[in-house]
């Protein structure tokens, strides 16, 4: 079923990253006018040909171009800016014309943000701000957000709703509780409409974000060792790409979701002894070993969804048996072919 997004031109800042290109496809798919902006240097092609030593680099260049192509295949422009300039991302903008504009851009890992805050401020806070004053200049119909569930901290409950109270721990989750502050006062103070969506361990096709499903598949493949941190009961919502797209898409179809905060998840939280569980039926030589838990990972647990259910109609399709299995079945399917630049992006 088309979701009614056609109307609209949308800008997704970040948007060549995990979520932005899959977005991207799904949106320019269900008929919008949508544009890509985006540096390439965070998580992306400028920081994996800078890092040779890098483990599985080659599949990470050869996943990052399949990207590009795809964009490229489905007459997505891709404006190279770099968002922490100010001045290039209003001329960008001013030239697209947005009805909405996503901001994805982010250091989008919580480890990395510990080791780095400086530029994580940079790339996730100062580019946010500046997305935020152009929105309010171009005057926009809605300013989507990408929070995280790292704001609420510990859950407090097996469950948590949008008002749970929120208590995040370490650098990721503060600037993403920060980023959400500064949303929600550009609409006190100029009236602009927003929605935040707060998602959690996203998985699936063409992430290179080497979080937890990701790394069980390519050391199960690479015959290395799978390490769970903790005794394996730990648990987190894992969300599979193609549920949270369609819930974004509802985002901005949907005039109800104006000013208002989701958790977008499959609404079910795994441990991550299932999650490996469900590994081994598909590679049943790989050997699992347990390490000790990092004490600034909060202990999450489900994010309710029953307001994404009633305001946007969203459900989720997929629990880890079906979208764990879908994204197994597409790395094993991998072609390992040579990775080339085949490249076409505007450079503003
Ligand atoms: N993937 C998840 O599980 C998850 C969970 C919670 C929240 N989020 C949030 O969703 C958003 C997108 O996450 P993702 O998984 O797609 O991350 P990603 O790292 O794959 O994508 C981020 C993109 O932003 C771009 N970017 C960063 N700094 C930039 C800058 N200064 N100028 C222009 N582009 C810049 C990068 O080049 C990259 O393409 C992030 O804000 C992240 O914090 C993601």
């Amino acid at each position: 079923m088309k979701i009614a997004v056609k109307d609209k031109r949308i800008a997704l800042v970040g948007g060549a990253g995990f979520i932005g290109h899959n977005l991207a496809l799904a949106l320019k798919e269900n008929g919008a006018d949508v544009h890509v902006i985006d540096g390439l240097q965070v998580n992306h092609l400028g920081t994996i040909y800078g890092n040779p030593s890098m483990p599985n680099r080659d599949i990470y260049l050869q996943i990052l171009h399949e990207r590009m192509d795809l964009l490229q295949q489905n007459n997505i422009p891709v404006h190279v800016v770099d968002a922490r300039d100010y001045h290039l991302l209003c001329q960008s903008l001013d030239n697209i014309r947005p009805h909405v504009i996503v901001h994805l851009a982010a250091i989008a890992h919580a480890n990395q943000s510990n080791k780095d805050p400086h530029s994580t401020f940079d790339h996730s806070l100062r580019t946010l701000e500046n997305s935020l004053d152009n929105a309010r200049s171009l005057k926009i119909e809605q300013f989507i957000y990408l929070s995280s569930s790292m704001i609420y901290g510990n859950f407090l409950q097996a469950e948590v709703k949008e008002n749970s109270p929120l208590d995040p721990i370490g650098i990721y989750g503060a600037l993403k509780f920060s980023g959400e502050k500064m949303v929600v006062a550009y609409n006190q103070v100029f009236d602009l409409p927003y929605t935040i969506i707060r998602p959690s361990a996203l998985y699936g096709q063409r992430c290179v974000s080497r979080r937890v499903g990701q790394i069980f598949i390519e050391n199960a493949m690479n015959g290395h060792e799978i390490t769970i941190t903790g005794d394996g009961s730990d648990k987190l919502d894992f969300t599979y790409i193609k549920d949270f797209v369609n819930g974004l898409m509802l985002a901005i179809s949907t005039e109800n979701a104006k000013n208002q905060i989701f958790n977008l998840t499959t609404g079910n939280a795994r441990t991550l002894s299932e999650m490996a569980k469900i590994l081994k039926q598909h590679f049943p030589e790989a050997k699992i070993k347990h390490a000790d838990w990092d004490r600034l990972m909060p202990k999450r647990g489900t994010l309710s969804i029953e307001k994404a259910k009633s305001l946007l109609g969203y459900q989720s399709q997929y629990q880890l048996e079906q979208g764990f299995v879908e994204y197994i079945d597409w790395y094993k399917n991998m072609e390992h072919g040579d990775s080339h630049a085949g490249l076409s992006v505007v450079v503003e």
